[in-house]
């Protein structure tokens, strides 16, 4: 059959109404939201090739005429999907090593479709795709989020050959970009210093961020990312910048190559480190969403649109409200019984709190979990501690007018569990070989239908049994040693992914039997920050490390990509417990109302005066609540570049905003700060509600609010600020 009219052919045969592939004049997708757009053309041989992402563009032209200075131009170089094969010699969106071994691949044109989903706001792409040679088709999806200027995507691969064929890399997405410079921005850290900021020029080359750790995947790197356009400084509020996230849990590989016509490729998707993917005959893959935009207002623009689309599509719940809380982890660790809880909860309650969690420590009997050493896969409550169960406690609190909620790590198991001495091959091990602990744990087989199954059913039990209105799902290691005893040897490279999707499995089905549930997740911290776990989890705990200041750093950076609804974030005891520093109590809230609030510290060793003053905090966090964690989010000055950090939050009509202010260290000499405020109304006067001094929001914008002179180390200072009518 010719080449070239194959996939027209094929559209034919698919019944979809489409112009074909080898139509004289190209044609042109402009897949498009409010202010932005991504404009793809389709060659007379049927490449699919990509022009532009960037500002909205009304009636893009076919490739030829597209004068966009962001334009790449260089055949192959810029295909919508690139592939290993034909012309490409980057590094491919997709490996394939087909069922007669030929290792080539390329797509063209069959057809596409648009149309716009039930929700006006979201409009969806499939541009279809198949291989010139091979029965290999590939569907590329774009949902489009207009008032968002959000465009996510993802691929879906099939097998219409007669075997097997394997898949090397399956990236949800390549990017190509054209610009005169390429300032990324990225995520880094480890455990308690997670979302550092880092800012690097790209050269010529690759370069990448990754992770190979299976599923704590983000303490060392977030599979998100930053590109400042034309300008080598990165800038929060001037400039176009172009911003993605990915909406996966497991390993993760995000590369960026810039060649030699000064043309960024990005590819991003699970990393193929290891991961060669079997597809059987008649299969198909879905790779993991990618999710872009852009902005023309620098780095704070391209957050709050990633924030918005969170709020309103990426994050399960993303407008829950969340209730402030005690949580009994830095307050009692393992060390509590039913006295110790509900002594806890009567302290909690008095606070004006509204919900009590109780954290690890709760469960196990013939392998107690008095310490991380025992117990993890027997969620039935210690009754030597609990003696009255988890219902006991869990109705104290409901009587205090609380809610309650539970601690559970699901997916470990200790060897010292009644769980291992009935399964010991439900965990990833390799027979013949040492077991690798990690806080003396094992990751249980999630690839595995009996492992997922037996999770299930023992969380819902005990969330039944308790009556929990919130879980905090943790995980606490890395997974190596890879091997699945439930796998055969040539899909044992698939066990990553499969525990991933395993694990999407088990939260699809746990979160649906308990709907009203708050779910927050966890790793260690920010292990597992993503928006792959937000489609299950509204919230998820930023970090292990409470101390305020660290803190300022760590929130400041997941901010970038995420919404201050959903970063987990408390006040906890000083000197603290991870960094042994001081900071005032005020200082810590301020920090903590950066989040989703509460306290995990024991209440009765707090002085009355401390007392006082948290349950005026609290109140003060419950009727700002709304305002904290759903109004915009501007990012004002860093503590990646001096000794001080200042956000703040407006409301949508702009009517309502509140400014943070930390300082650092003392410092000799300290003058008082001018801050100017962003996304307030220059027309309005604003009031602060505790000085009464009004301004006007022009001022507060072009001039700024004066910070005072502070005296003595990490001194906070807030305002609230209020339309005057
Ligand atoms: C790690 C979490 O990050 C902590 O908040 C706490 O829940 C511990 N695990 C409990 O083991």
């Amino acid at each position: 059959m010719n080449k070239t009219l194959k996939p027209l052919f094929a559209c034919l045969f698919s019944g979809l109404i489409c112009t074909g592939a080898a139509a004289a004049e190209p044609q042109v997708i402009n897949i498009k939201t409010d202010g932005s757009s991504m404009v793809m053309s389709v060659t007379s041989d049927g490449e699919v090739l990509f022009h532009h992402f960037g500002g909205r563009i009304d009636d893009a032209t076919p490739v030829t005429g597209i004068k966009s200075y962001r334009r790449t131009d260089h055949g192959t170089d810029n295909l919508a999907y690139s592939t290993m094969g034909g012309r490409n010699f980057r590094e491919p969106a997709l490996r394939v090593t087909h069922a007669d071994g030929d290792m080539n691949t390329e797509l063209r044109y069959v057809s596409h479709t648009t149309r716009t989903l039930a929700d006006t706001n979201v409009t969806r792409t499939v541009i279809k795709l198949t291989d010139t040679n091979q029965a290999l088709d590939v569907e590329l999806f774009y949902t489009a989020y207009a008032e968002e200027n959000v465009i996510t995507t993802h691929a879906v691969i099939r097998n219409r050959e007669k075997g097997s064929i394997v898949l090397h890399s399956f990236y949800s997405s390549s990017l190509p970009v054209k610009a005169r410079s390429y300032l990324l921005t990225h995520l880094y850290g480890a455990w308690a210093r997670e979302s550092q900021v880092d800012h690097t020029l790209l050269t010529h080359g690759s370069k990448s961020i990754e992770s190979r750790k299976q599923v704590r995947t983000t303490h060392t790197e977030n599979p998100a990312f930053m590109i400042t356009l034309d300008s080598e400084s990165f800038d929060e509020n001037y400039g176009e910048v172009i911003a993605g996230a990915l909406a996966w849990s497991g390993n993760f590989r995000l590369n960026f190559e810039v060649d030699e016509f000064n043309v960024l490729n990005i590819l991003a998707g699970a990393n193929p480190y290891a991961s060669d993917y079997t597809l059987g005959a008649g299969e198909s893959f879905t790779t993991p969403e990618m999710i872009y935009t852009y902005s023309s207002e620098g780095a704070g623009g391209a957050s709050r649109h990633l924030h918005d689309w969170a709020r309103n599509y990426g994050v399960w719940h993303g407008h829950t409200y969340a209730p402030t809380l005690l949580n009994s982890w830095e307050g009692a660790y393992f060390t509590f019984d039913a006295k110790t809880l509900t002594e806890m909860i009567d302290d909690a309650a008095d606070m004006g709190l509204e919900m009590f969690v109780l954290d690890d420590g709760w469960f196990g009997n013939k392998y107690p979990r008095n310490d991380s050493n025992a117990g993890l896969g027997d969620w039935q409550v210690n009754a030597k501690k609990l003696p009255e169960g988890i219902d006991y406690i869990a109705s104290y609190a409901h009587q205090k007018g609380m809610k309650f909620g539970i601690w559970f790590e699901p997916e470990m198991i200790s060897p010292d569990s009644d769980l291992y001495r009935a399964h010991p091959d439900w965990c990833i091990h390799i027979p013949g070989r040492m077991q690798v602990e990690s806080r003396h744990q094992l990751v249980l087989d999630l690839s595995r239908k009996e492992v997922r199954e037996y999770i299930i059913d023992a969380v819902s039990a005990a969330m039944e049994r308790g009556n929990v209105d919130y879980v905090k799902w943790d995980m606490n290691r890395n997974m190596n040693m890879l091997h699945s005893d439930g796998l055969d040897s040539a899909h044992q490279k698939e066990l990553n992914h499969r525990y991933i999707l395993g694990l999407y499995e088990i939260l699809e089905a746990v979160t649906s039997r308990f709907p009203d549930v708050l779910f927050e997740s966890c790793a260690g911290g920010g292990g597992r920050f993503d928006f792959g776990m937000m489609h299950y989890m509204p919230q998820a705990w930023c970090s292990d490390d409470t101390d305020a200041f660290m803190r300022c750093r760590i929130q400041y950076g997941t901010s970038m990509v995420f919404p201050v609804s959903t970063m987990g974030a408390h006040v906890s005891a000083v000197p603290n417990h991870q960094m042994g520093r001081s900071t005032p109590l005020a200082t810590r809230a301020a920090v903590a109302m950066g989040g989703t609030y509460g306290y995990e510290l024991d209440l009765t060793r707090l002085p009355k005066e401390e007392l006082d003053e948290i349950r005026r905090l609290n109140e003060k966090v419950k009727a700002l609540q709304p305002l904290l964690l759903y109004g915009e989010f501007y990012r004002l000055c860093s503590p990646f570049e001096g000794n001080k950090t200042a956000f703040m939050s407006v409301s949508e009509d702009r009517r309502e905003a509140v400014v943070t202010h930390v300082y650092g260290p003392a410092e000799p000499n300290r003058q008082p700060v001018l801050l100017p405020l962003r996304g307030l109304d220059a027309e309005k006067e604003y009031r602060d509600v505790e000085s009464g001094r009004v301004y006007g929001g022009d001022e507060l914008m072009t001039h700024g609010l004066t910070i005072p002179r502070a005296w003595g180390d990490y001194m906070a200072t807030q305002f609230h600020l209020v339309a005057v009518d």
